[in-house]
Parts: C-alpha cells; sequence; structure tokens
C-alpha cells in the first residue's frame, strides 16, 4: 500500500557501509526521476552519479542534520555509499528558480525508487555550491540543485505527532522521530 511506502520512506542519517550502492541502480532511480512530471514538461533536470571512491569527495561539501549539530551526522564509517545530484544547465533552460517543483518531484521519484530496493536516502538542500560544482566535475552551466545521499540505512526512524506545536525532528532511545501534523492541521 502507498501508505505504508510513505510511512517507511524516511530520511535517513546513518547507513551501512558495507552496502555499496551501484551505478546502475542509481540509473534505475533516475529512471523513475525521466518518467515524473516536469512543468511544461521541460524536462530541464540532469543528474551526476557518485559512487565508489568519489563519494569521499562529495559527503564534506554537505550539511546533515541541523536539528541535531550534537550527533555530527552522518556519523564516520556511516556514511551514504552514493550521490545523486540533481542539476539544471541555466545556460540552456534559464533560471532554476523556474524549475525547483521539478526539482522535489524528481527527488521524490528517486527517493522512492531507493526504498524499494530496501536503501533510504537525505535529501540536502545545505551544500556548498561552488565547490560541489568542481569536485563533481559539473560542466560550466550545470548548476547543482540538490544532492542526495543514499544508502543501507543503519538506524530506525519513525514518523510522530506533532507535540506542543513543534515540527522539530528529534531521538528518543535512540530512534529517530519525525513528527507530521494531523491531517485536522492541514485541510482548510
Ligand atoms: C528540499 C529539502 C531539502 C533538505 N535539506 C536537508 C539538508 O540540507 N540536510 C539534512 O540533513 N536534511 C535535509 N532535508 C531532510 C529534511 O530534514 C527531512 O525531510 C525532514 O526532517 C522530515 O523527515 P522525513 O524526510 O523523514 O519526513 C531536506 C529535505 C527537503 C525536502
Amino acid at each position: 500500500m502507498l501508505r505504508d511506502v510513505f510511512l517507511e520512506n524516511r530520511t535517513c542519517r546513518t547507513f551501512d557501509e558495507s552496502r555499496k550502492v551501484t551505478r546502475e541502480e542509481l540509473l534505475e532511480m533516475v529512471e523513475l526521476a525521466r518518467l515524473s512530471p516536469s512543468t511544461a514538461n521541460v524536462q530541464p533536470l540532469c543528474y551526476k552519479l557518485v559512487t565508489g571512491e568519489d563519494v569521499k569527495k562529495i559527503q564534506p561539501l554537505t550539511k546533515w542534520g541541523g536539528a541535531l549539530p550534537e550527533l555530527h551526522l552522518p556519523p564516520e564509517g556511516h556514511r551514504p555509499t552514493a550521490f545523486i545530484i540533481i542539476c539544471q544547465d541555466a545556460k540552456k533552460f534559464g533560471d532554476p528558480a523556474k524549475f525547483q517543483r521539478d526539482v522535489g518531484i524528481c527527488a521524490l521519484a528517486i527517493s522512492l525508487g531507493a526504498n524499494e530496493k530496501g536503501l533510504a536516502c537525505c535529501l540536502i538542500g545545505a551544500f556548498d555550491k561552488a565547490k560541489l560544482q568542481e569536485a563533481a566535475g559539473l560542466p560550466e552551466g550545470v548548476e547543482p540543485q540538490l544532492v542526495i545521499g543514499i544508502g543501507k540505512p543503519d538506524e530506525e526512524r519513525r514518523v510522530t505527532e506533532v507535540r506542543d506545536g513543534s515540527t522539530k525532528y528529534y531521538r528518543e532511545n535512540g530512534v529517530h522521530l519525525v513528527p507530521k501534523r494531523g491531517m485536522d492541521d492541514i485541510i482548510i
């Protein structure tokens, strides 16, 4: 059932590094993004796939778990084993701000594709754009929009109810808890 999939498809920030995500698996995830809806069907996005040793170049340029800075996520030895960098060629398709909805839709497609393979993701909007462009070897004009860290999950994550109005994620007994607003709160 889709609801079960969406419940399970939580952001992950601790991974089992012994499970290496392959380029072929990343291609299957991007295929889902390729088939996704797009503003005026322009399809302005392109993807940089990062696996193997190159992963080490990308990790330090990303910022994880801003609400839990004391945990320094992801912990050393528990980092993602692949990244997909969602990019846009600004020279070809114009201002990337016009296509941020496309980025979100494609990111969700990729994360669901990862989930189906027993993997999990962290979507990362906080990254050093200039350094990433260089480290990932992106052609001139191709701008990173969103980074997705991918690996086999090695932490328990669960949806919980919003308490005292806070939607901040937190940890209790080692479990990562993600408060989601109730239906009463979001229906106008
Ligand atoms: C567009 C976008 C950007 C995000 N950027 C970051 C980020 O830079 N670092 C991070 O650790 N998590 C990031 N996240 C993950 C969110 O923190 C996460 O989705 C939220 O805590 C809810 O958890 P859930 O994905 O399990 O529902 C981002 C999520 C989205 C949708």
